[in-house]
């Protein structure tokens, strides 16, 4: 019952479309029309500026994080410790929720910011290296998804380096898979070189 409510509340809250809400709330925008058509923090960035990307990537962070947080609590509630299966399940739930949105016809983002506030939350070592790894691409090469795919193909290596669950690196073999997977277009225009590079000036 308990793992129920875990999929049904991670599922739920990775669904809110952050992106599309601040978009459309404060710049009348909707980000689905505009870039590259995603709606998640890059494309708010791209089209609506730096402040509109930070908020984007800080909520829908924070949804990873919070899928994972049921997870622990729901999962604590009968047993007194949660399981690795209920955290992972709650972070799974969420990052599925952002990217097959129950409330956008099952369709929504790319699950790099929740995943990495799921990572956080299950392996915070594992989540910085990850994260500076991410930074260091985007700010040599400018291309945030050729970073993304790379820095999601790192989270098993990275889980494995500091010696974290097995579960968490399935996870991380199957979250790396599943936003790779989410980037084939981006894949795409960057074979074609026509993939558009993030602009750090600007708004
Ligand atoms: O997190 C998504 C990013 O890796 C790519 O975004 O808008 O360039 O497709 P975008």
């Amino acid at each position: 019952m308990s793992y129920l409510f875990i999929l049904l509340a991670g599922y739920i809250l990775g669904s809110i479309p952050s992106g599309l809400i601040i978009g459309k709330i404060f710049f009348h925008t909707d980000l689905r029309h505009y870039g590259s058509h995603n709606i998640g923090a890059t494309n708010a960035w791209r089209v609506l500026g730096k402040k509109a990307g930070f908020w984007v990537f800080a909520f829908d962070f924070l949804k990873g994080a919070a899928g994972v947080l049921i997870g622990m609590y729901v999962g604590a509630a009968g047993s007194g410790q949660a399981s690795a299966y209920a955290l992972i399940l709650g972070g799974i739930m969420a990052i599925i929720g952002h990217s097959c949105s129950l409330f956008l016809a099952f369709k929504g983002g790319k699950g790099v910011a929740t995943g990495l506030g799921v990572i956080t939350m299950l392996m915070p070592q594992a989540a910085l290296c990850v994260f500076v790894l991410w930074f260091i691409i985007v700010l040599f090469t400018r291309y945030v998804s050729l970073a993304s795919m790379i820095a999601a193909v790192s989270v098993p290596l990275q889980a494995c380096y500091w010696d974290e669950p097995w579960q968490y690196i399935i996870f991380g073999i199957l979250a790396a898979a599943f936003v790779i997977y989410r980037h084939r277009e981006n894949i795409h225009r960057l074979m074609n070189g026509n993939e558009s590079k993030i602009n750090f000036s600007g708004r």
